[in-house]
């Protein structure tokens, strides 16, 4: 397999996953779950959004989580922005870069943001404007680069002018977003094959999401494109509220396990993550959909049988 010696990952479970918590997560428990998360090593932490408070309010606290964090030092700090609202609201409250949300379906996007794709690229560019004077690095998610939940197909000609768009307001990054997880590993290989070779020195990302069960294939296909920028949720927490039918990112622990087993390198400290993903477990009172957690790591073993041991055949 071609496989990058190093990945990096960007944990959204604090954005991508409380933003659909049903319940209320108090502003410390948010904090304690992104120092934790830094902790471990992780390299970018996307820690909230900064949208509309009737939009989303499991977020409305945005900026006290992003005033009472830890900033360690090695990890990078962002959010989510839908407008140029949202990107001044994240600059004030000191994040490190921009994330900012478009649909790839018109469909969705309209559900999502209330606006069509040429009325967000509008915002966009006012958001890119901002972070610009500002000096912060923008990333660009693409959301339903896959396939829509409504539309189903999203042609390739569609996604990859509203990536032109995004790369020529300067984006440094573009994040090809599986909102409902509806991709397979070919398609995510075809799509890669159509747009990396279009769009040089672009810095590209997949956010996979794991309702079909199909995430952790997908960022294989992706990495044997050359991808190593991977989004993933501890826990595998997520969901987007105004796409049916999503659920969990994959989940942080079981990509950084599977990566480790195969010696491609993150920077993470697995064990410190297994435990963030359990304290995540209690904070949200529920078991969450990661399978590691569960199983332990591929090293583990357990005690033989009584009677076992001394029927093994001596090897020659
Ligand atoms: N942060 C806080 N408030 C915002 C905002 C932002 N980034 N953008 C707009 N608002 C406020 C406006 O000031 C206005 O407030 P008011 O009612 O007190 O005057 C209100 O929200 C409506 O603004 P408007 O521009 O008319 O937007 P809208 O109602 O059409 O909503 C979005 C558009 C983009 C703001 C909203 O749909 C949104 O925040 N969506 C986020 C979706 C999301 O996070 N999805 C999951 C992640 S992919
Ligand atoms: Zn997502």
């Amino acid at each position: 397999m071609k496989l990058p010696p190093h990945v990096t990952i960007c944990e959204v479970g604090t954005r991508d996953g409380f933003q659909i918590e049903p319940d209320w997560i108090p502003t410390a428990l948010k904090i304690e779950v992104v120092d934790r998360l830094s902790a471990t090593g992780m390299p970018r932490i996307e820690v909230t959004s900064f949208v509309s408070p009737k939009a989303v309010p499991a977020l409305r606290d945005a900026e006290a989580v992003m005033a009472g964090i830890t900033r360690r030092p090695g990890t990078r700090y962002s959010a989510l922005v839908p407008n140029d609202k949202g990107a001044v609201r994240a600059v004030d409250a000191g994040v490190d870069d921009i994330h900012t949300v478009v649909s790839a379906s018109e469909s969705h996007n309209l559900a999502n943001v209330n606006m069509t794709i040429a009325e967000s690229l509008v915002k966009l560019q006012a958001t890119a404007q901002v972070a610009h004077r500002a000096g912060k690095p923008v990333y660009s998610g693409i959301s339903c680069t896959f396939g829509c939940p409504f539309e189903g197909d999203v042609p390739v000609a569609q996604l990859e002018s509203v990536v032109r768009r995004l790369v020529d307001m300067g984006a440094r990054g573009i994040g090809l977003a599986d909102t409902t997880g509806m991709a397979n590993p070919a398609q995510v290989a075809r799509v890669l094959e159509h747009l990396v070779p279009r769009f040089p020195g672009v810095e590209w990302t997949l956010h996979t999401h794991d309702t079909r069960a199909m995430a952790i294939p997908n960022i294989l296909a992706a990495m044997e494109m050359g991808v190593a920028n991977f989004d993933a949720s501890i826990g595998g927490l997520g969901g987007c509220p105004f796409a049916p039918g999503a659920s969990g990112n994959v989940c942080t622990e079981d990509l950084v396990h599977c990566l480790d087993a195969m010696g491609v390198r993150t920077g993470i400290d697995l064990d410190q993550l297994i435990e963030t993903s359990r304290r995540v477990q209690e904070i949200v009172g529920r078991v969450l959909p990661g399978q590691i957690v569960k199983a332990g790591k591929w090293t583990r073993r357990y005690p033989l049988p009584d009677g076992v041991r001394e029927r093994i055949p001596a090897r020659a």
